[in-house]
């Protein structure tokens, strides 16, 4: 029987609603949970969960522990216990092609046509599992700023869910674990914390390791002669300025802590029967069945069809005609290919379907379901179930700046970076700390600090930019044909910016403290310009999404990365705590100084994506182009929510995990809120 009102309602779609034997398969206790061959899995769950990343692992995980939820993970990847995953050293495993889709994007019409790598983790854990393991938030008004695009569009339907600073800050506690620094660590390197703004329940850990080069200390320190640099209590109280951070690692094993050992791990831990995680394997689409018998004619979310993969050893299930969901005339025909040796399958979700498959995925699978721009979906031969002009369009990331600065005479400096390789002495002793105590260099990232700086800090010309951002004909910077609804997204969006430009409480400019000679990465955190993410009309179920970063196709993004150079360059060659050092500008260049000329030099080397592919099914009003409402419910489709990064209707000034996790833990509870409301 349906578990509550709600399911009841979505289970009047069927025609069969008995609930299946719910199956154990033999072998060990994760045997159990999880699942290599789709004949294991039940005919039918409370909750489908599609993409086991770092959203959907943390929902599967907060919905099951009530017993009495059942709940089915489908992720492409496979479950690994790859060192190269748990290492801690260096961070980042953005290079390990087996854990990653192989994508590139679409020629970048605005960086002399250069394509670029699509990273997205593929493995349980998704892209938690390959990051680069930054523990940042964005600044309270980044949150803020998601609240006000619903201003004055509330009502009974679409009531204020808190998307806030203050309505998010509980679930940033909820989402990690914090665990403070070595004293001796903290005390010689100068790192604040304040555990205040941080959580110690969550499985899912952040940590710091058990040694910082001095190089950092001295990077951060030289921000204290730069005007106007705040240095907030802590990288989580919401404030721009430079600051410490932590890493996502369990610091008692020194080993990466992310959504496959947080929570995955975690549910198996648990040993109820009401998880479980089906591995390698591809959802095509959601199955979506007209419900013709209300006013607003709503689709409704039945169930997930997937293709088993595709070895040798499948064969037909005995079962599949059940499985096959064929019982109801709505449900489209699955089965057997003999073309491919595949087939495909349907689970039935008795409550809720929850997209979680990334900022890349989650609208492709829209898009292949039926809901997206009716325009491209037909352009596809796909049906429009819904017309959704948001779908896939407002996609965001962080563009990548390589501005080099060396510092020539650091010789007074030890140990540094490069000493790990050119100095063996500080070799070996650093090999000796790891392998006894796991301690020592090989413990760090890719680094813990970084400076988080509004625009008036870093641009003497910050109210000529706001007052150029303010007057532009913004939908002149989006694709032709662009929906209006979404151009006016867009302009709500840039408004928004044109006001934090001008005041200091949003960050643009980032600039990660590298720890040695050399400067560290610059990150452009709010970003003009919109990209779109499409099925590929050629061959939309076969070939992955055209990735289209657009990046600086609104040109005042070249005119914020151009100062971004600028003030670093003032902050490595006209900084009095650097002069010791005899810095040096090893590119663009200092006579590269002129608005076109750094434009120029942008096109030719930014990288538009920090891995943080975001705002393809924003939250934001239908009015606004918006694909999510405030519950994070698809518009015009009942019993399909979105939970991912590809839900932000802007980026947050940070790195992207963090978020995504407190957001995943928010909208855990607004689906058992839901859940609990229908069956009274
Ligand atoms: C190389 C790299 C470095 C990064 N560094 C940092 C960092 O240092 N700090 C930070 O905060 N953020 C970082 N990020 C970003 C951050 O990790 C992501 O924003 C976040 O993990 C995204 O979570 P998600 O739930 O939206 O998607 P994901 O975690 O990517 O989950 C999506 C899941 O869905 C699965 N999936 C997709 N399509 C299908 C399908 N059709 N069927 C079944 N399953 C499917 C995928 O395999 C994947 O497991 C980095 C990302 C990358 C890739
Ligand atoms: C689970 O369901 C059973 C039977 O309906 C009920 O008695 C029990 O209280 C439920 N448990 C929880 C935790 O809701
Ligand atoms: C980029 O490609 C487009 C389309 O092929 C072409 O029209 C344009 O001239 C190219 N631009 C550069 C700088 O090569
Ligand atoms: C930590 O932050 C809280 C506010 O969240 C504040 O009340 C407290 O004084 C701070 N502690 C320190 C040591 O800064
Ligand atoms: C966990 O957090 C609570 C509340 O902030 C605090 O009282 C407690 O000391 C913390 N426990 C540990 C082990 O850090
Ligand atoms: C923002 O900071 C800059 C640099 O300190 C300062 O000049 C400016 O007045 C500040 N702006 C506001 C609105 O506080
Ligand atoms: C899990 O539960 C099963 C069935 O109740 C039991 O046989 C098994 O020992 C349990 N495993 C663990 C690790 O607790
Ligand atoms: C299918 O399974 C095989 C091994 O059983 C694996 O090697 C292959 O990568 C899988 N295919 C996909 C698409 O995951
Ligand atoms: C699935 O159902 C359709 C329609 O009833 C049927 O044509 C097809 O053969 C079935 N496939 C399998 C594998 O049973
Ligand atoms: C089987 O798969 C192939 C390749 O994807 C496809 O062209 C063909 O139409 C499929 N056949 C059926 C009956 O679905
Ligand atoms: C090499 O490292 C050792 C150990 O840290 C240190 O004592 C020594 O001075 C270093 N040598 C140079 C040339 O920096
Ligand atoms: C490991 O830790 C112990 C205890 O702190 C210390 O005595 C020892 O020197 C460490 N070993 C290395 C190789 O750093
Ligand atoms: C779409 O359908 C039309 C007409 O049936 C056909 O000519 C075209 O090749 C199809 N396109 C795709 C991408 O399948």
């Amino acid at each position: 029987m349906p578990r509550n009102a709600l399911c009841q309602t979505l289970a009047l779609a069927f025609l069969a609603s008995t609930a299946a034997a719910y199956p154990r398969p033999g072998g060990g206790a994760d045997r159990w949970h999880v699942l290599h061959n789709a004949r294991e899995t039940a005919l039918e769950y409370d909750y489908v969960v599609i993409g086991g990343g770092t959203a959907g692992l943390t929902v599967a995980d907060r919905l099951t522990e009530d017993p009495n939820t059942t709940v089915l993970v489908i992720e492409y990847g496979s479950l690994s216990d790859s060192a190269l995953i748990s290492t801690v050293q260096g961070g980042f495993r953005g290079f390990d092609a087996q854990f990653l889709y192989a994508i590139e994007s679409v020629p970048q019409v605005h960086l002399k046509n250069r394509t670029t790598g699509v990273l997205a983790g593929k493995v349980v854990g998704g892209s938690s599992a390959v990051n680069a393991m930054m523990t940042v938030r964005g600044t309270a008004e980044d949150y803020n700023r998601w609240g006000t695009f619903f201003e004055g569009t509330q009502d009974a339907e679409n009531e204020d869910a808190g998307w806030s600073w203050s309505g998010l800050l509980p679930y940033f506690r909820k989402a990690l674990h914090f665990v403070p620094p070595l004293p001796e660590v903290a005390q010689s390197s100068g790192i604040v914390y304040n555990t205040s703004f941080w959580g110690n329940t969550s499985g899912v850990y952040t940590g710091w390791p058990s040694f910082q080069f001095p190089g950092t200390t001295i990077q951060f320190d030289a921000f204290r002669s730069m005007p106007g640099v705040e240095f907030p209590v802590d990288s989580g109280a919401g404030e721009p300025g430079v600051y410490w951070f932590p890493s996502f690692m369990d610091p008692t094993k020194v080993t990466r802590s992310y959504a496959r050992t947080g929570h995955h791990d975690r549910a198996v831990a648990r040993n109820t029967s009401n998880y479980h995680l089906l591995t390698r394997t591809k959802v095509d689409h959601i199955v979506l069945a007209h419900k013709a018998d209300t006013p607003d004619a709503k689709a409704i979310a039945t169930g997930v069809r997937f293709t088993v993969n595709a070895t040798a050893s499948v064969s037909v299930p005995e079962d599949a005609q059940a499985r096959n969901g064929s019982s109801s005339s709505t449900v489209p025909v699955t089965g057997w290919n003999a073309t491919t040796r595949s087939h495909t399958q349907f689970v039935r979700a008795r409550c809720e379907v929850i997209l979680a498959a990334g900022g890349i995925h989650s609208p492709q699978i829209l898009q292949l379901s039926g809901v997206g721009p009716r325009r491209l979906l037909s352009e596809a031969n796909i049906s429009t179930i819904v017309d959704l002009p948001g779908v896939g369009q407002n996609f965001q990331d962080h563009p990548m700046l390589t501005a080099s600065f060396a510092l020539s005479n650091y010789s007074s400096v030890h140990p540094t970076t490069s000493d790990l390789f050119l100095n063996a002495t500080f070799r070996a002793w650093s090999d000796a700390a790891w392998k006894a105590n796991r301690t020592g260099p090989q413990s760090l990232g890719v680094g813990n600090a970084a400076a988080w700086l509004p625009f008036p800090v870093i641009s003497p010309r910050w109210a000529e930019v706001s007052a150029n951002l303010s007057s532009q004909k913004h939908a002149a910077y989006l694709p032709d044909g662009t929906d209006d609804t979404v151009a006016a997204g867009y302009a709500a969006q840039m408004a928004s910016y044109a006001a934090a430009l001008r005041n200091n409480h949003t960050a643009f400019y980032n600039n990660v403290l590298s720890g040695g000679a050399n400067s560290g990465t610059l990150v452009l955190l709010h970003p003009l310009s919109r990209g779109t993410v499409n099925i590929d009309p050629v061959d939309p179920h076969n070939r992955e999404p055209l990735v289209d970063y657009r990046a600086m196709s609104n040109p005042l993004d070249g005119m914020l990365m151009a100062d971004m150079i600028r003030y670093t360059r003032r902050f490595f060659m006209e900084n009095p705590a650097h002069a010791q050092y005899g810095p040096i500008e090893l590119a663009p260049g200092d006579y590269v100084n002129s608005d076109d000329d750094l434009a120029m030099y942008l096109s030719e080397t930014i990288t538009p994506s920090e891995y943080h592919p975001s705002g393809t099914c924003a939250m934001l009003p239908r009015a606004l182009g918006g694909v999510v409402d405030q519950k994070l419910r698809v518009y015009g489709v009942e019993g399909l929510r979105v939970v991912d990064a590809s839900v932000f209707p802007t980026l947050p000034g940070a790195n992207t995990c963090q978020t995504v996790y407190a957001v995943a833990e928010k909208a855990a509870d607004i689906i058992k809120a839901s859940a609990k409301a229908a069956s009274k």
